[in-house]
């Protein structure tokens, strides 16, 4: 086997090319969030970047400073199977019904998912488009997708794939991409393929984490190696408008801790730009997006949080509790990273993907266990690295809480609820 490429580390910036792009937050050596380890990788060195984000002055893109080569993420054993949570399944139910509504409107123009993942989205548009397609490089989670019967590119999206899909199928009507475009270090290229893809009146949606909502929140976790990208609407538009293209919508979403789904088309589409993307440009001129002194802000925030999480933790082993982790999130190895937790704090990790147990979270190498295992032998506390799902994971786990339990959640300070 070939080994890993280094992380393709810039000091200037992927979008503009500026050299104004300021690093402002550094969370340390980091593993790949999502590279669980097996028993026998226990004994290797893991892959390890720095992980740093900066703001570029220039266009205002939020972006990391390290970013990881795709091909070590995106792979045939991709860890993350979007069907394992019920709120997004009923979120893209929503999405796509919305879409059969009012975006789609030639049939016998495809539609086209970026990052369909094991299908989740795309089985719900093909009830509204014969002519569905995924581009899925995962090739564990695209087979998911191709044992539902959907239609499954296995590549990674860019200006080639996009030539050739519309040389095969014609424009397209739509293309969507959920979580997925702020993870492709090539953007430029991405607004590329889509000029290249989108028939004249065709419309683009992304929905992905949202800057502001980062900020506001303090979810420092959202930043790991798949996220290259923070996006607010600033540095989209500026981003589309560079490329012929434009945001003619946002709506914010409160799915992942808080996202942004932004709708584009050509800049000569006929559909008017809503007055959804003027008010939250005003919103994040008015936070303060556009200065440094925010983000730095936000950076010292981000400091206080670990204290405030390491003390907690810290208190309640003094005091001989049983805690446990709840969710072998992404988010969760930047949060046991960062603040230094590993298993003398947290017995196991439970989750629920069958593919993550018996292996060792990244870089802390705690226990990944059923969540049978939880509710077998309930602990006193259980800290969920996963603070989006929280409410989702505190309604399945009513007994836990009867009997006495307590979930602790750190964002934006560690507490228990
Ligand atoms: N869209 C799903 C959702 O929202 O639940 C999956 C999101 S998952 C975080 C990101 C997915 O995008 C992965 O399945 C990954 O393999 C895929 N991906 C990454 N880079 C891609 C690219 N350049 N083109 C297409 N898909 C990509
Ligand atoms: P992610 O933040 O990287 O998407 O990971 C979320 C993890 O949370 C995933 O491994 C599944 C797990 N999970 C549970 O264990 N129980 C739940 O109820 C939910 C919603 C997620
Ligand atoms: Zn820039």
């Amino acid at each position: 086997m070939n080994a890993p490429k280094p992380p393709a580390t810039t000091f200037s910036c992927r979008i503009c090319g500026g050299s104004s792009l300021h690093p402002f937050l550094d969370l340390g050596k980091m593993p790949i969030a999502n590279a669980f380890l097996s028993c026998a990788q226990l004994s290797h060195p893991e892959y390890t970047f720095q992980l740093q984000a900066g703001f570029c002055d220039s266009c205002h893109m939020v972006q990391l400073l390290e970013a990881v080569d795709p091909d070590i993420l995106f792979h045939d054993h991709y860890a993350y199977f979007s069907s394992i949570s019920r709120v997004m399944d009923d979120h893209f139910g929503r999405l796509a019904s919305s879409i059969g509504a009012e975006i789609l409107y030639d049939e016998r123009l495809p539609v086209v998912e970026i990052g369909a993942n094991d299908g989740i989205l795309l089985q719900k548009l093909a009830a509204y488009s014969p002519r569905a397609i995924g581009i899925e490089p995962s090739a564990n989670v695209a087979a998911v997708a191709r044992e539902k019967g959907l239609h499954i590119v296995s590549e990674f999206f860019d200006t080639e794939l996009a030539a050739s899909l519309r040389a095969e199928h014609c424009p397209a009507q739509l293309v969507i991409g959920a979580n997925v475009l702020c993870h492709i270090p090539d953007l430029n290229g991405v607004a590329r393929a889509l000029e290249t893809l989108l028939d004249a009146e065709g419309v683009f949606i992304f929905e992905d984490p949202y800057l502001l909502e980062i900020m506001t929140q303090l979810a420092y976790d959202q930043i790991y190696d798949e996220h290259v990208y923070y996006f607010s609407v600033t540095s989209l538009c500026r981003l589309f408008e560079k490329h012929g293209l434009r945001i003619f919508r946002v709506e914010p979403i409160p799915v992942h801790g808080g996202s942004m789904r932004v709708y584009g088309c050509r800049s000569a589409c006929s559909r008017a730009t809503e007055p959804s993307v003027t008010a939250q440009l005003a919103a994040e001129s008015e936070y303060g997006l556009a200065l440094l002194q925010t983000y730095s802000a936000f950076a010292e925030r981000v400091q206080q949080s670990r204290t405030s999480l390491r003390e907690l933790l810290q208190r309640l082993q003094v005091d001989g509790a049983r805690v446990v982790g709840y969710a072998a999130s992404s988010k969760g190895t930047v949060i046991l990273n960062y603040c230094g937790i590993g298993s003398d704090m947290l017995e196991y990790v439970c989750d629920n993907t069958p593919s993550k147990h018996g292996l060792f979270t990244p870089g802390t190498r705690i226990p990944i266990v059923p969540i049978d295992r939880f509710a077998a032998d309930y602990p006193d506390y259980a800290f969920v690295l996963a603070w989006n799902h929280l409410n989702e994971i505190a309604s399945k786990e009513q007994t836990f809480r009867e009997q006495g339990g307590r979930f602790i959640t750190h964002i934006p300070t560690a507490r228990i609820v």
